[in-house]
């Protein structure tokens, strides 16, 4: 069922205070007695709340994170366009914001400690920030293809989505859309895929299915909201201000695992390992052909790795005395 928190007086990390903001978030399953078996999902960039729904086979009741054993919230990230609201048009948020903001759902329900928090690309960028803010609460996080900070590599691929979004209309959305796609997956796999198939007009499969994909994005997310989320995920460091990367992610290191993903151009293997050794946490690696979006396509894997980093982290004990979350 999706929710809504109303937050006053909200100050932003640009120094900036929003007077109201109304956080959305969907919650599954239900708080235990002892209110310790909340596990937080955090969406990827054109994502929202309905994680059972993008994230088919990983949350849900039997999988790793099991709807009848944990109180799943799934906020919608503040700064996306699917029903968290307030923020005035044109205000720069970053992933500490999303983090932040996400967290005043902790006294709403009263939860003092949380099972685990996870999510991948953006969602693994705000999972990392929260660890970062509460590492006392936080008995495991686990970023999927996330960066500790944007990379110079990943900024330009965002540049490029930024250039075509300035040229305005829908046909420079799903142009932002179709370059951030060839991002997302990998040269084999469009191989394997489409080759050189074309449709009977004449037009590459691939070409079909960029455009197919373009129109679908412009359909359903609102492009202000996606500047705001790129810019966002540019903005991502949780080493700044905090004496660098090593030193914000060290405390939180023991509950950390970083999630390389074979193939992912945005957020190489080799980079999430680097951010996972300076904090001493756990390194684990999604072998796929899909490379970035392996995270939300390979349920097995990715679900293995939450059930150890569960596991590990005492979270199953949080399976008794069910009641109704308030
Ligand atoms: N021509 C036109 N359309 C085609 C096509 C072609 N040659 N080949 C496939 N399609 C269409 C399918 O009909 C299907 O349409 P539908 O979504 O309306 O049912 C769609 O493309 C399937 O897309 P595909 O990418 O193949 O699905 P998937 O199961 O491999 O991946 C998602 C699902 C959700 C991961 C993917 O679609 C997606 O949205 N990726 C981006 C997610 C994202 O934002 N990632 C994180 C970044 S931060």
């Amino acid at each position: 069922m999706t929710r809504t928190l109303r937050v006053r007086s909200f100050p932003l990390d640009s120094g900036l205070e929003v007077a109201e903001l109304t956080q959305a978030y969907h919650l599954y399953g239900r708080l235990n007695a002892r209110r310790d078996n909340a596990v937080f999902v955090f969406h990827s960039l054109t994502g929202n709340a309905l994680a059972a729904e993008w994230w088919q086979g990983v949350v849900g009741p039997g999988c790793a994170i099991d709807t009848e054993r944990f109180a799943v919230f799934c906020p919608n990230l503040l700064g996306s366009c699917y029903g968290t609201r307030g923020l005035p048009s044109g205000t720069a948020v970053t992933p500490r914001d999303m983090a932040r903001l996400a967290a005043r759902l902790l006294e709403a329900h009263d939860v003092r400690s949380v099972a685990l928090v996870t999510g991948g690309s953006l969602g693994g960028m705000v999972a990392l920030e929260w660890a970062v803010q509460l590492p006392a609460v936080t008995r495991a996080a686990v970023a999927f293809g996330a960066p500790a900070a944007h990379s110079a590599f990943a900024i330009g691929y965002n540049h490029v989505q930024r250039r075509a979004l300035e040229l305005g209309g829908e046909a420079g959305f799903a142009l932002a859309r179709m370059a951030a796609l060839l991002t997302y997956r990998t040269a084999p796999e469009f191989e394997a895929r489409f080759g050189r198939e074309t449709r009977a007009d004449g037009l590459f499969q691939v070409q079909s299915y960029l455009d197919y994909q373009g129109d679908k994005l412009v359909a359903r997310m609102d492009p202000a909201s996606y500047r705001t989320l790129i810019d966002a995920m540019d903005a991502h460091d949780v080493g700044r201000d905090r004496g660098g990367i090593a030193a914000a992610l060290q405390p939180c290191g023991a509950s950390l695992y970083g999630v390389g993903i074979t193939g992912d151009l945005l957020y190489p293997p080799a980079e999430v390992q680097a951010w996972v050794a300076a904090a001493g946490g756990h390194y684990r690696e999604l072998e796929s052909t899909h490379g970035h979006d392996a995270f939300l396509l390979e349920p097995q894997a990715v679900n293995e790795i939450l059930r150890e980093a569960l596991d590990r982290n005492g979270a199953a004990s949080a399976t008794t005395q069910l009641e109704v979350a308030s």
